[in-house]
């Protein structure tokens, strides 16, 4: 039986010497913890509040897009609280009885991380409603009429958890994290600068400011990204026996092709999708991950929040539409019916 305890959580897995990257980058302080400044604060005085009550801090919940910092945070809580942290993922625990081993394995005042819980089993989750609330695990014992349900004490632990799709989360479940639910923001381009220049520290790379520049305004405002592409812009210096200046750094980036906004193919195709199949929208995301061979919640998830957040996209009751930004960026003409009426 595969065991659905893991630590190697990091996606997405470009090469294994890049997982490993990610880690060695991965902040161990919070001081080296860019940006999130509210939740830092919340979290703070949730884990002094804990700790002077000797207790374990309460369950809590990260949701937000891919890299922007969601297991990274419950390493710091466990590493700030001297936790032992356990790691596991929705989709890895498949029964009942995975999720009992897990929490009768726990030990006092652990850490359980589990990620992508979205995609944790709605009669799993049930299990876990009592070992939130009243830290009991319920087992039924034997089938049919002559079956018992006993209660097993757990030990006093925290659950954080971690979603890319928080509307994918119950409302029951939800209203466990009795911690608090958190959103990651994106990170503005100073920030991101900030991570990239720490990261090219331990990487040993001399970058200039100007390079700097180039990858952070095409980062999508994300750490993971940001590091991605320092180590490309890294690899393609190293390879033409380059400095990593603005030349190089624009050459490697669009070798990976990457635009100037961060837009990599996949981002492209959904904005021409919408304006050539669909006359720029509105068009649902089921038509639209059936036009571009994606997962709808690929869509969702991955690359609708940055085009939201860019202004090249829309989502309208009726779907999503593509703006007059849009049209502009990929150096088209704006419809009539998009252009600003004076
Ligand atoms: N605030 C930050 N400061 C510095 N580096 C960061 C920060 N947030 C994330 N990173 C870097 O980005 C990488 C990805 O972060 P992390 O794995 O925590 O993202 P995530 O939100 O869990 O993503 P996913 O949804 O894909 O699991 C980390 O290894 C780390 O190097
Ligand atoms: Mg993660």
């Amino acid at each position: 039986m595969s065991t659905p305890i893991d630590d190697t959580q990091d996606h997405p897995p470009e090469d294994t010497a890049d997982v490993f990257l990610d880690k060695t980058l991965r902040p161990n302080k919070w001081d080296e913890y860019v940006g999130q400044k509210r939740i830092k604060d919340n979290l703070a005085i949730l884990l002094r509040a804990a700790s002077e009550r000797e207790q374990p801090p309460e369950h809590i919940l990260f949701y937000g897009p891919p890299g922007l910092g969601k297991t990274t945070l419950a390493h710091l809580i466990a590493h700030e609280s001297g936790s032992q942290i356990r790691i596991t993922s929705g989709p890895a625990i498949e029964r009942v009885g995975d999720l009992a081993s897990i929490l009768t394995n726990l030990g006092e005042k652990d850490i359980l991380f589990i990620d992508e819980i979205h995609r944790l089993n709605k009669n799993i989750e049930e299990v876990l409603y009592p070992a939130m609330e009243s830290g009991v695990l319920d087992i039924i014992i034997g089938k049919g009429p002559s079956a018992r349900t006993i209660q097993l004490e757990l030990p006093a632990f925290t659950l954080i958890a971690a979603t890319t799709q928080v509307s994918g989360i119950s409302s029951p479940l939800r209203s466990r994290f009795s911690g608090g639910t958190f959103r990651l923001e994106y990170y503005d381009t100073e920030e991101i600068k900030d991570i990239l220049k720490r990261s090219a520290t331990i990487l040993g790379v001399a970058i200039e400011e100007e390079a700097l520049d180039e990858i952070a305004k095409r980062s999508r405002f994300t750490p993971r990204t940001a590091n991605f592409l320092l180590k490309r812009c890294r690899d393609f210096a190293q390879v033409h026996k380059n400095k990593l200046d603005k030349r190089s750094a624009k050459e490697a980036l669009e070798l990976l092709d990457v635009d100037d906004l961060g837009l990599n193919r996949n981002d492209k195709e959904i904005l021409n999708t919408i304006i050539h199949k669909f006359n720029g929208g509105p068009v649902g995301l089921k038509t639209l991950a059936a036009a571009t061979s994606e997962e709808e919640s690929t869509i969702e998830e991955v690359y609708e929040p940055y085009l939201i957040q860019l202004g090249l996209l829309d989502r309208t009751p009726r779907g999503r539409i593509a703006t007059a930004l849009a049209y502009e960026h990929i150096g088209l003409e704006v419809p009539r019916r998009l252009q600003k009426k004076d």
